[in-house]
């Protein structure tokens, strides 16, 4: 019998641990924290989906929408948190999409900007997905007016592609976005010299 999961290898994958995080399953304990933290116009703005206000009845949408597809093999989504705190989120990872290329996304609670939180998290998701024998290019993207992002993207090896325009629910208009890319050969020039660093140091 086939196996659905195959070619899914993220599909057991949480909890992740990086050093300072899990990226773990999300449960509706979460409603409340993601209400509050995607909520805040700092986020939302930055997030094509994401409307103004975002209730918890979103967030306890999004989180069913989530589960539903986690455990469909069709995306990743976790809950990040601190190692200490591993109940209480503060930010979100995801990615969906099938066959050689899939799209990442995340967030982050404004009071957990500036600490390189979304650069390890997202780093880490990034290593599971190309776990995937047949996933050629992670695809991601910020609007221009969104510098915090564009720079995770650039940290992370992702190249620009294009240029788009985006509708923001929060906005409620198009707004010019980046569009990029990060292929596995990208990835493994990173893991390479990620690993030259560590090595004979
Ligand atoms: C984008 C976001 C996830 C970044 O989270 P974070 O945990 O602060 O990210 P990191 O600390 O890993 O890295 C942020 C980088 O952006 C830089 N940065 C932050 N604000 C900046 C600005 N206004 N201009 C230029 N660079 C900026 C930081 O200095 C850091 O780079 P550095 O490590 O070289 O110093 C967070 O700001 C967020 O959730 N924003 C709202 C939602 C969003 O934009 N999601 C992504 C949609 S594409």
């Amino acid at each position: 019998m086939t196996d659905r999961f195959e070619g899914r290898p993220w599909r057991k994958s949480a909890p992740i641990e990086t050093r300072r995080l899990v990226l773990r399953d999300f449960t509706f304990d979460d409603v409340a924290r993601t209400a509050l933290y995607a909520g805040d116009p700092a986020v939302a703005r930055m997030m094509a989906p994401v409307p103004l206000p975002f209730t918890e009845a979103h967030a306890s949408a999004f989180i069913g929408d989530v589960l539903a597809s986690n455990a469909l093999g069709g995306g990743l989504g976790l809950a990040v948190a601190r190692k200490r705190e591993p109940d209480a989120l503060i930010g979100t990872v995801t990615f969906a999409g099938e066959g050689a290329a899939v799209e990442i996304g995340w967030w982050f609670g404004r009071a957990f900007w500036g600490k390189g939180f979304a650069t390890e998290a997202v780093m880490a998701l990034i290593d599971v997905a190309f776990q995937a024998p047949h996933l050629e290019t992670i695809v991601a993207g910020a609007f221009a007016d969104n510098p915090a992002s564009l720079r995770v993207h650039e940290k992370l090896g992702f190249r620009i592609i294009g240029h788009s325009r985006r509708t923001s629910a929060a906005r409620g208009c198009a707004v010019d976005h980046i569009d990029m890319a990060l292929t596995r050969a990208d990835w493994q020039a990173r893991q390479s010299s990620a690993s030259e660093g560590t090595s004979g140091a």
